[in-house]
């Protein structure tokens, strides 16, 4: 993929690893603009010289108001980006858990169904556009103390290929990026061993400007756990996983 000259619209482009990418593909050359709920984080981005638009992808309507304003600064709008994403600890055991689960699956699967929903009239009309969705390596991994997180992002791999077939011939790309633990706010409290934000993000540029862009993209830390089934691995990994279950507020000190 040609990084140097798209115009790219990240949706949850506000922190973490969203904004780190925006940072980059502006300077690889493209025009970026960013999209999120954080009015702070949306006028600081503003001030840096992003585009930005709001947007709840919980809220259809607000995905499509954000369609409307994205589509008319940026007509020539190639690439979307579904990175908004919500990750939660839940206690099984305990059924307050459930408004966990249904604000992952609101925000990271149905979430990224709408945000694709609202862009696809556009990039299939154009005949040439990327998406770019967002799982995890624990889609394909287990993480225990996460579980609802696991199924969302393992859903919104299923959904991308799945997707990729349905677009295939429209010129519409889809592209999975598939972080291991990376170092951002959400992932430093539960993994100190995350990955630093600036490697990955190099590691992934790399890896998106290849020719062509691999279908998935797959730093080296995460290639345990994208093929762990494959490669006997998965019992042994998801059992030293589950030792995280320690880290659930409620299982303190106990077994
Ligand atoms: N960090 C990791 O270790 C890791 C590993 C694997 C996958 N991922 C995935 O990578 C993505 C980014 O994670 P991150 O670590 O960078 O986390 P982050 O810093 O918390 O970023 C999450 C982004 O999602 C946006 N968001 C959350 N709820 C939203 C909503 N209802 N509507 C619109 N935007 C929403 C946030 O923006 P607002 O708050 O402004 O709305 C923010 O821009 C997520 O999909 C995450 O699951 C992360």
């Amino acid at each position: 993929m040609d990084l140097s000259n798209r115009t790219v619209l990240i949706v949850g482009g506000t922190s973490g690893i969203g904004r780190e990418l925006a940072r980059r593909f502006v300077a690889a050359g493209s025009t970026v603009a960013v999209g999120g709920r954080s009015p702070q984080a949306l006028s600081e981005l503003a001030e840096e010289g992003f585009g930005t638009i709001s947007i709840d992808v919980t809220d259809s309507a607000s995905v499509a108001s954000a369609r409307d304003a994205a589509l008319a600064r940026y007509p020539d709008l190639d690439t979307v980006v579904t990175m908004s994403g919500v990750m939660l600890l839940e206690d099984l055991r305990d059924p307050a858990h459930f408004e966990a689960a249904e604000t992952t699956i609101d925000t990271n699967l149905l979430g990224t169904i709408r945000v694709i929903d609202a862009f696809t009239p556009h990039l299939v009309q154009r005949g040439a556009g990327t998406f770019i969705t967002v799982t995890s390596g624990i889609a394909f991994l287990p993480f225990p103390p996460m579980p609802t997180y696991a199924a969302s992002k393992a859903a919104v791999h299923a959904y991308s290929e799945a997707l990729r077939a349905q677009l295939d011939g429209t010129g519409v790309d889809v592209v999975e990026l598939v972080p291991p633990a990376v170092a951002t706010a959400g992932q430093e409290k539960v993994n100190p061993h995350a990955l630093p934000l600036d490697d990955f993000a190099t590691e992934v540029m790399d890896l998106l400007g290849t020719e062509p862009t691999p279908r998935e993209i797959l730093v080296d830390r995460v290639r345990v756990h994208r093929w762990a089934e494959r490669d006997g691995a998965y019992d042994e990994l998801v059992a030293q996983r589950s030792q995280a279950l320690a880290m659930l507020p409620s299982r303190q000190g106990q077994r």
